[in-house]
């Protein structure tokens, strides 16, 4: 590997333009430790579009590049060149993306699906595999939250026992959504209705991907067989948008997964269950912070992110026990409001705390000890 030099890790990006969905998120998870500093970039196939919002982010002009193989070669060569690569193109150009820098010795931090097709993902496995300089991750951030890594050790320390079954499913809404239309379809769901851009299957790619991923991560399984029906259930957009699909393990356990795209209502939808032969977990990504441990015959319990019992978890929590997830983006949220404040933006209703809820905080505070010290009614 690439020796790392000074404290932070050079960070370059390819993709995650301006408007694009993952992008700001690469961003801001890279900066949240202070462990990356983002240095170079191409983030649009428009090299006027790359250059623009590169520098709006604060790279060097000279290091927003017209192409990615352009950025691999010259960043390959400069002393100070970035370590790693975050690549979040659309999933048919990750495969290709990520062996043109892999074959510069650099690491790759790559969003999902692995590659858009098999053909592409074992060219690429083999890549990464032969290359011992380079190491590899791949953003499916779901089993990063700390209650799935806490699930994870317990399958592991044999917590539920033996799984004999894995029901997992992860449903969104936005195919069929109120929005699209036969007519803007194309525009609005771009390459995700271009075979050759998703890849193999759109919805399994876009989110199927991530319920298999959290199916074998938590259980330490691999599918041995299975029975899929996928098809297109929206009468507005040509694509195959559900997919039920029967599974058998590698231990013969037996699964489930479902996943769509066309889901009426079908929010953010991830959710798994893992039957074992001493109990069963069960994690519902919309409510992150919680865990549940059905033991067989005896009653629930509910393990809480950072609490004692739910040990491992602690590692991955960013905040204290007791503030939910989202701590975090609500203090982010008043920067943000803030930064549109001090550039004047107008058209926006500020509602950022400030000096007068300061004042009455002072003022409040104040009165309770002279209250409490007094022991009567004190007016403000
Ligand atoms: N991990 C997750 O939860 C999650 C969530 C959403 C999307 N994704 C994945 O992230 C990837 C991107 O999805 P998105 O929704 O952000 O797409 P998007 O279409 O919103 O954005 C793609 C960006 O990549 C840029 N781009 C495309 N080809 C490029 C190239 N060759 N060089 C440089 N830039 C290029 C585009 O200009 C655009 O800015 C997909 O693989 C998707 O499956 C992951």
């Amino acid at each position: 590997m690439t020796k790392i030099k000074g404290k932070k890790i050079k960070l370059g990006i390819v993709g995650g333009g301006s408007g694009s969905w993952i992008g700001h998120v690469h961003r801001i998870a890279a900066r949240f430790d202070d462990q990356y500093e983002i240095v170079s970039g191409v983030f649009s196939r428009n090299p006027k579009t790359s250059s623009k919002f590169g520098q709006s982010l604060g790279i060097n002009k000279d290091r927003c590049y017209s192409d990615y193989k352009k950025m691999a070669n010259i960043e390959a060569k400069r002393t100070d060149g970035i370590n790693v690569v975050a690549i979040m193109t659309p999933p048919g150009s990750h495969q290709i993306i990520a062996e043109t820098f892999i074959n510069k010795n650099i690491n790759i931090i790559s969003d999902k699906p692995f590659a858009g097709n098999l053909k592409q993902a074992k060219s690429l496995f083999k890549k990464i595999k032969s290359n011992k300089k380079i190491k590899y991750t791949l953003t499916h951030n779901y089993s990063a939250y700390p209650m799935v890594r806490e699930a994870k050790d317990l399958v592991l320390k044999g917590k539920i026992g033996k799984i004999n079954f894995i029901n997992v499913e992860y449903v969104q809404d936005w195919a069929d959504g109120n929005r699209i239309t036969k007519n803007n379809s194309k525009k609005i769901l771009s390459w995700k209705l271009q075979k050759n851009i998703v890849g193999t299957s759109s919805v399994l790619n876009e989110i199927g991907s991530h319920a298999y991923h959290l199916a074998i991560y938590i259980s330490g399984l691999k599918a041995k067989s299975i029975f899929a029906d996928i098809k297109q259930v929206s009468k507005k957009v040509k694509m195959d948008d559900n997919a039920q699909v029967m599974i058998n393990f590698n231990n013969d356990a037996k699964g489930i997964l479902w996943t769509s795209v066309s889901a009426k209502g079908g929010v953010y939808g991830l959710r798994i269950r893992l039957f074992g032969e001493k109990g069963s977990l069960e994690w519902v990504q919309n409510d992150p912070g919680y865990l549940k441990l059905n033991p067989a015959k005896k009653a629930s319990r509910l393990l809480e992110r950072g609490f004692h019992e739910a040990k491992f978890s602690k590692n991955f929590s960013r905040i204290k026990y007791g503030h939910p997830e989202g701590y975090l983006d609500a203090f982010a949220n008043i920067y943000r409001e803030f930064a549109k404040s001090l550039k004047n933006k107008s058209g926006y209703k500020y509602v950022y705390p400030n000096e007068d809820e300061g004042l009455e905080t002072a003022k409040f505070i104040e009165a309770c000890t002279v209250s409490s010290k007094r022991k009567r009614w004190v007016k403000l």
